[in-house]
């Protein structure tokens, strides 16, 4: 491995690396100390609220100041994110933007290496007239972008990928897709699940018009804290169908139909936001933000290139891209038995999980040390 560069892996601050290795940042992140206390100041002000001062005091502007947050994070401008219970609604809610009967364009693409729920929402629009072209991966790692941009065409409305692939860690090319989409009048989404916290995003400078993810993975926040970055000057164009009373210009005014979408990233909004998801990801943020994404990425880049040099040494198959500009956080690696794999690999206190078809997934995030990562293939070397 290249030598270890001098950075803070703040582990004091993840009381859950004192229990064994944890390569899951793919899947669930490791809590932050500082998460209790948050908690807990999150029940504080519930408990002594009389009436709606809560809200008044700091609940009503808390999710656009996390969206901010996460702004920065996806290389976009303060304003440019909407908070969402899930990335999954995210993805709803851009769908719900879509005329695809009357709007002359029809046409979503999207690829075989990405998280179902992007085929099951596109799926559920061919009853509003949508067509789905699922671009197909031969090798079941990656999707050529020559074919990717090959079924972009005038008739699209929407590409819609995984900038990192769940199943693989590919990684698109997105300035190559950004451009021949703009060329044609299409809109591209990232989900950004699997890089946002593990590689650098520039949604401003890539010009990207969506991106939706969550927070439990590399960012390690808590669960049930999506979002949507809308590129600024494209949010006004937008009247999302699924929607609810937080996105309307004046929420509480409680006025009769019809809608009136709000001028900024709120017209994103459905209702209530989730408080308690807020709260939980702010510390997770805060450690992200200061131990900066460059340096995650450079760490991640490191080890996963030495874990992939060690299992192919050994005649593993490798299913991610060897590529370091093709890949994310994670490396996955066939066994034959994954589930088996994954029970043993924690009786020995590495934690990975499996997913069919690509065998076991390893993520080493900034707060893993070099002799955690070499340990872990030591012990996955053992039980193959
Ligand atoms: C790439 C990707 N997109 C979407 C999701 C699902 O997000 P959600 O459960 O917030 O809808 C996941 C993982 O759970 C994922 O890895």
């Amino acid at each position: 491995m290249k030598p270890e560069p001098q950075i803070n892996r703040r582990r004091e601050e993840f009381p859950t690396l004192a229990s064994g290795i944890h390569l899951l940042s793919h899947s669930l992140g490791p809590v932050p100390r500082a998460a209790r206390e948050s908690m807990l100041a999150y029940y504080e002000a519930w408990e002594h609220h009389t009436s709606e001062d809560a809200w008044a005091a700091s609940w009503w502007e808390m999710s656009a100041r996390v969206g901010d947050r996460i702004a920065g994070v996806l290389g976009g401008a303060p304003g440019s994110v909407q908070i969402q219970p899930n990335a999954s609604i995210a993805l709803s809610s851009v769908a719900s933007c879509f005329e695809f009967e009357t709007a002359g364009r029809n046409k979503i693409v999207t690829s075989a290496l990405d998280f179902p729920s992007m085929v099951y929402v596109w799926d559920a629009q061919r009853t509003l007239g949508a067509i789905v072209e699922v671009v197909h991966s031969d090798d079941g790692i990656v999707v050529p972008l020559k074919h990717i941009l090959h079924a972009i065409d005038d008739q699209t409305c929407l590409v819609a990928l995984s900038h990192v692939s769940f199943r693989s860690s590919y990684r698109v090319d997105v300035e190559a897709i950004v451009e021949r989409a703009h060329q044609h009048g299409a809109l591209v989404l990232l989900d950004v699940y699997q890089s946002a916290g593990a590689v650098e995003l520039k949604a401003a400078e890539w010009d990207v018009d969506f991106m939706i993810g969550g927070t439990i993975k590399w960012l390690c926040g808590g669960p049930a804290c999506g979002y949507l970055y809308v590129r600024p000057d494209l949010q006004k164009d937008l009247q999302p169908r699924l929607t609810g009373w937080v996105a309307h210009a004046a929420p509480f005014d409680f006025s009769p139909a019809p809608m009136r979408y709000d001028e900024s990233v709120r017209r994103f909004a459905q209702g209530t936001p989730s408080i308690p998801a807020l709260y939980s990801v702010l510390p997770g943020l805060q450690i992200i933000e200061e131990v900066g994404v460059p340096t995650i990425q450079a760490e991640s880049q490191r080890r996963t290139e030495w874990m992939i040099d060690f299992a192919l040494e050994r005649g593993w198959k490798v299913n991610s891209p060897r590529d370091v500009n093709q890949r994310g956080g994670s490396v996955m690696i066939h066994v034959d038995d994954g589930p088996a794999m994954v029970n043993r690999l924690a009786e020995r206190k590495v934690f990975v999980d499996c997913r069919p078809g690509v065998g076991l997934r390893l993520s080493p995030h900034f707060f893993n040390t070099d002799e955690e990562v070499r340990e872990a293939m030591g012990v996955l070397r053992e039980l193959i």
